[in-house]
């Protein structure tokens, strides 16, 4: 046999993986193969495959002939929209895509690769966890990649994609890395599936029950994007991918866009409503005032009540945060503070700027709260807010109350460029909260209490609660006319280009986890 046939010969069998019937069962079960996908993902054609002959090692209980060449994983390197990736896709068809001894070792080098060449990694999950039969070996696996996640943490960007049921192993390095995208229907993540469960502690539950895209999208948070199908879920990482830096001393890329930089939208003026309890939905706030009202928004189902989106302005990436006002008016909970504290962490460590919208009537009280940690966890978002040291453009659009308002970007937290629209509101608390406490007595006394708590309220919000207390003391640097916000946020972002801030040397800080 001439070697370039034997070389094609061992190829075509590589390309089959746990072989023909196999697939099949992938296919009919609605998903696609680990080759498949990356196809999907890169560029057309950009693939270069790494360590396809790469063989399990020979283990007791796996018969040298069920050994399949690639170990369970497809290992290598590509493009989207031309810029370089690394990418691992694991292949269900072999031992369910269970990790051994070199199908991890070929994932380490893959990722040791990416952080080297300063590129993003993104790992195809679709995995039964650590492979049984190769024991403790397989956990050393997982623990060398857990390892490698860590170290490339803010080195580069870490995107993972669950696109089968991955359970033990197959969700804690998901869980390390920035983002986790998960498939409608076919997609799952446990720590042990519903079996064990039964086992442990008799619960009857279904897969999707347990850690279906829906629950992890929607309730427990570990989910950042959830997608229909496959093809959906590959679409939305290469549009992840770019607006992000392929690592952390790179800028991200520049878009350029015909959206004009000076662009002024007279309908932003009419956005906050005269009533102060009343809603308005700040995603359009957004839209408005961004490039092209192109937003992806990140843990768009999870704390809807807290908007983390990348954008652009000016053709530069930035992160957006912004309460939103139609769900529990804004209010700052537990899982809003996590889900906002991450994602600032994210831009800071990749060198996005931040721009964050504020409406907020304070931290949500309660035993409910209290009892889970609101002072814990809201303590994340001080501290991530406090630390990052990229540009940070601050608008408040109306309420910014009590804590809340020293959180989201405030001014003596580093805040660049602070601005509030006239409907600003900033004050130790709301007019309503305010009057029963410093006029408890007046209250008691006045013979129509509510006529009275009216006239007080209106008062204060005369007094206290506008922009110009907080414009007066420099703690906002301006009061504008919603209509300008664009132009301004645009001069401002130009104006920090060259923006060089640091905290002081440590070995790192301890954020109350
Ligand atoms: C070896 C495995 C495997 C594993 C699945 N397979 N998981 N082989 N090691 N961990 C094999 C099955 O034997 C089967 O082979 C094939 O993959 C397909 O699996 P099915 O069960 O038929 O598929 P499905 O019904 O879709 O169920 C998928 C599954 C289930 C939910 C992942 O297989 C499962 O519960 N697997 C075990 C999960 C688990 O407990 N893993 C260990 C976690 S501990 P055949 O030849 O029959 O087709 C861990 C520790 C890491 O990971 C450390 C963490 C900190």
């Amino acid at each position: 046999m001439k070697t370039t046939d034997r070389l094609s010969e061992l190829r075509a069998k590589a390309a089959l993986g746990g072989g023909e019937q196999r697939i099949g069962q992938q296919h009919a079960k609605g998903k696609l193969t680990a080759r498949e996908r990356v196809d999907l993902l890169l560029d057309d054609g950009s693939f270069t495959e790494l360590d396809a002959f790469v063989l399990a090692r020979p283990t007791e209980l796996i018969p040298d002939d069920e050994r399949v060449m690639g170990d369970g994983v497809i290992t290598g390197f590509g493009r989207i929209d031309g810029r370089l990736v690394y990418v691992f896709s694991q292949d269900f068809t072999v031992f369910g895509g269970s990790l051994a001894e070199a199908h991890a070792a070929k994932i380490c080098k893959v990722m040791d690769l990416a952080v080297r060449n300063g590129a993003p990694i993104i790992g195809l999950n679709d995995s039964g966890g650590a492979r049984i039969q190769e024991g403790v070996v397989s956990l050393g696996g997982y623990a060398d990649i857990f390892l490698r996640n860590v170290l490339a943490s803010g080195v580069v960007p870490q995107i993972s994609a669950i696109m089968g049921p991955c359970a033990g192993g197959a969700v804690y390095s998901p869980a390390i890395t920035d983002f986790v995208a998960m498939v409608r229907d076919t997609s799952y993540m446990f720590v042990t599936g519903p079996n064990v469960v039964k086992t442990v502690t008799h619960e009857d539950v279904t897969f999707d029950e347990l850690g279906g895209a829906d629950v992890h999208a929607r309730r427990s948070g570990v989910a950042h994007f959830e997608s229909e199908d496959e093809a959906a879920c590959a679409a939305l990482i290469r549009r992840l991918v770019g607006f992000l830096p392929s690592n952390n001393l790179d800028p991200a890329p520049i878009a350029r866009s015909d959206d004009p930089p000076d662009r002024e939208d007279p309908a932003l003026d009419r956005i906050v409503p005269d009533v102060a309890t009343k809603p308005y939905d700040m995603k359009d706030v957004i839209r408005r005032v961004v490039d092209d009202a192109d937003v992806l928004e990140v843990h768009e189902g999870w704390a809807q009540n807290i908007i983390c989106a990348f954008a652009r302005l000016d053709g530069r990436s930035i992160g957006v945060v912004a309460q939103q006002p139609t769900v529990l008016a804004g209010v700052l909970d537990i899982d809003a503070s996590v889900k906002a504290a991450r994602f600032v962490r994210f831009c800071d460590a990749f060198n996005i700027p931040l721009l964050t919208f504020v409406d907020v009537p304070g931290f949500l009280p309660g035993t409910a709260q209290e009892h889970g940690g609101i002072i814990r966890n809201g303590a994340k978002l001080l501290y991530a807010y406090a630390e990052a040291t990229v540009p940070k453009l601050t608008v408040i659009t109306r309420k910014a109350y009590g804590g809340a308002y020293d959180v989201m970007s405030s001014k003596h937290i580093r805040g660049d460029y602070n601005v509030a629209w006239p409907s600003a509101e900033i004050a130790v608390m709301g007019p309503e909260g305010a009057v029963n406490v410093i006029y408890r007595e007046e209250l008691a006394k006045a013979g129509d209490q509510d006529e009275r708590r009216r006239q007080l309220a209106a008062e204060y919000v005369e007094r206290f609660a506008n922009p110009y207390v907080a414009a007066a003391r420099g703690y906002v640097d301006d009061v504008i006319e919603p209509r300008e916000t664009r132009r301004k946020l645009v001069a401002a972002l130009r104006s920090l280009a060259g923006k060089r801030d640091t905290n002081p040397r440590r070995k790192h800080g301890n954020i109350p986890l």
